[in-house]
């Protein structure tokens, strides 16, 4: 049977980090896949996990099964650390999954199962494991405008125009905070043209979000997913905990299905649990049960929070610096956008045939459509990182 199989795409950010790892050159720069390094180059465990996970060996005394949904205090605590009181409790279920790739995956499903000819917009670009999983699973994909290659910030006339066109139930993928891969984001007024443009085609969004505290702040990245899950009927949440608590290969995350009734949420809450049911049964718990240890103690989540805002305010620094070092290498201002965009990622806008030509001839390693992680830099990279740009004719 195996002879029938054919060579699957690889997935170009997971290429990117092979290639990075096979390359002997010294002093080899990694902007790639989207994992934060501390100044060292380190991924470090963050210190609230590594505090609780000590006390979570401890004190555990049983490895038997959660629920399918998970452990209830998990979703509850992510509940509220994403969406805080904008939504009722009793509207929403919530199932845990396998990191945030788990949750979109079955925020997908989940959206099939309840329409078998739904359709899901995605931003041109999207990340592109939406689109491949989109595809795999045999769902239409249809893009919408986003990225503005003249400005590298977001094209929202182009973006509205393209909403508009979706019809009921279909869904509208949208990153609930920092844009990956662009870094381009949208302010809180057009949030807000948005939501309107959702409740008039009743189409139904689907927000992914998986950097809530690498942009503005733990509050302020989650406005507009407060502000979205609060002003529509329907409404499914993606969350990842792999970035924001450094919990990558645990594969934590939470799906949300907020809906417009209490009395929907059994059903709602069923249809997760099935679908957690067919895909892997339960959910992995040790990096879920540490995150829920941090949020609900008062000393470890303020720990969690501290160190989270070096990191957020590390980035920013490093955007700063590298749009400040490309302002005064170029003698123009057309870098500045990179001190705007937030988040891990900025997209550059420069064409494969540049970003090939510093990966050959500079050992920098970016994603193919220039996208570039400010969280693989460092104060001594970035003057590196500005001179090669500027080298190669970006
Ligand atoms: C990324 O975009 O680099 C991350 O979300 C990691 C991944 O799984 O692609």
């Amino acid at each position: 049977m195996f002879e029938t199989l054919t060579e699957q795409p690889a997935d170009k950010i997971l290429q990117l980090m092979q290639m990075y790892r096979e390359d002997p050159r010294e002093g080899k720069i990694d902007l790639g896949v989207g994992v934060y390094k501390d100044a060292t180059g380190k991924t470090p465990v963050m210190r609230a996990i590594k505090a609780a996970e000590k006390k979570l060996w401890e004190e555990q005394d049983s490895k038997a099964y959660t629920g399918l949904a998970g452990d209830p205090a998990f979703a509850d605590a992510m509940i509220n650390l994403v969406l805080s009181d904008s939504v009722a409790r009793e509207n929403i279920a919530a199932v845990a999954t396998p990191g945030g790739t788990g949750a979109v995956r079955q925020a997908f499903e989940l959206a099939r199962l309840a329409k078998s000819d739904v359709r899901v917009f995605v931003s041109d670009p999207t990340w592109p494991n939406h689109v491949s999983i989109l595809k795999y699973l045999g769902i239409e994909v249809v893009t919408y405008r986003y990225f503005d290659g003249e400005t590298r910030g977001v094209n929202f006339e182009g973006m509205v125009e393209d909403l508009a066109k979706a019809g009921p139930g279909d869904i509208v993928l949208l990153h609930g905070c920092c844009h990956n891969p662009t870094g381009a984001n949208l302010n809180l007024t057009q949030w807000q043209e948005v939501v309107d443009l959702l409740n008039k085609t009743g189409s139904v969004p689907m927000i992914d979000i998986a950097y809530q505290g690498f942009g503005d702040g733990l509050e302020e990245d989650a406005a507009a997913v407060r502000l979205v899950a609060s002003s529509v009927p329907e409404c499914l949440i993606a969350a990842s905990c792999s970035k924001n608590f450094g919990v990558y290969r645990e594969r934590t995350g939470l799906l949300m299905s907020i809906a417009a009734d209490a009395s929907k949420t059994k059903l709602n809450q069923g249809t997760l649990a099935f679908l957690n049911r067919q895909n892997y049964s339960f959910p992995p718990d040790h990096g879920a049960r540490v995150v829920t240890m941090v949020l609900n103690d008062p000393a470890l989540r303020a720990d969690w929070q501290a160190e989270l805002e070096e990191v957020r305010t590390s980035m920013l620094g490093l955007r700063e610096q590298l749009a400040s070092e490309l302002q005064r290498l170029s003698g123009s201002d057309r870098f500045g956008f990179i001190a705007q965009h937030r988040g891990m990622f900025s997209r550059l806008g420069a064409s494969a045939e540049l970003v090939q030509k510093l990966r050959e001839d500079h050992a920098i390693y970016m994603v193919g459509d220039s996208r570039l992680n400010i969280a693989g830099l460092n104060k001594t990279s970035v003057p590196i990182l500005a001179e090669a740009i500027i080298k190669v004719g970006i």
